[in-house]
């Protein structure tokens, strides 16, 4: 079953997010930075535009947590102006989970909103983000000067140039 995330998901979805967190790489070593996740877990839980996937024991399998990108219509980011969006912040599935297709319907729960969407893929990300990204219809359209992270970017179709 997928449903928005609410506030008290924020411990579900911490404990996915810790099972996958070396394959993004992250690292949540310490209070300070397990704190930090925490945090945007519980922002990314109010947006009400992060979608989750729970499985028949009730138990959450897999998560992309979404944030509108800025308050304004547009911002500057990646070296060029955007049109404000919702930011993909962390998304995964459990292990045991994955493969069913459960990532790819919720990217595509969060493409309904129709408004454009940013993601930042890091370049040691162990589960070919990037391609799998491009597969589902995201440009990659900036990487950083070091290219540790590339920048991606989906639009609803009514918003392309
Ligand atoms: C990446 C991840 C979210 C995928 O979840 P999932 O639910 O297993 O993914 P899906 O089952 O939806 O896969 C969808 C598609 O990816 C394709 N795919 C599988 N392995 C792939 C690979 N190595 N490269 C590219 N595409 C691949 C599948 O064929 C499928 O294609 P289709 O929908 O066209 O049939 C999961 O493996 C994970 O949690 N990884 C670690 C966390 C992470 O890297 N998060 C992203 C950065 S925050």
């Amino acid at each position: 079953m997928f449903r928005l995330a609410k506030p008290e998901d924020v411990a579900g979805i911490f404990a996915v997010l810790e099972e996958v967190a070396p394959k993004i790489p992250l690292c949540l070593d310490g209070d300070e930075r397990k704190e930090l996740i925490a945090q945007l877990i519980r922002d990314c839980c109010q947006s009400r535009a992060s979608w989750i996937a729970v499985n028949n024991d009730g138990r959450i399998v897999g998560f992309q947590l979404t944030r509108p990108s800025f308050a304004g219509r547009r911002f500057t980011v990646w070296g060029a102006p955007q049109v404000a969006g919702l930011m993909l912040e962390y998304g995964g599935v459990s292990k045991t989970s994955e493969n069913q297709g459960i990532f790819r319907t919720l990217i595509e729960k969060t493409k309904r909103r129709k408004r454009p969407l940013y993601a930042t893929v890091k370049a040691k990300n162990k589960s070919a983000m990037a391609l799998r990204l491009i597969n589902m219809g995201f440009e990659n359209f900036e990487s950083d000067e070091g290219r540790e992270n590339a920048y991606f970017r989906w639009q609803p179709k009514s918003q392309k140039n």
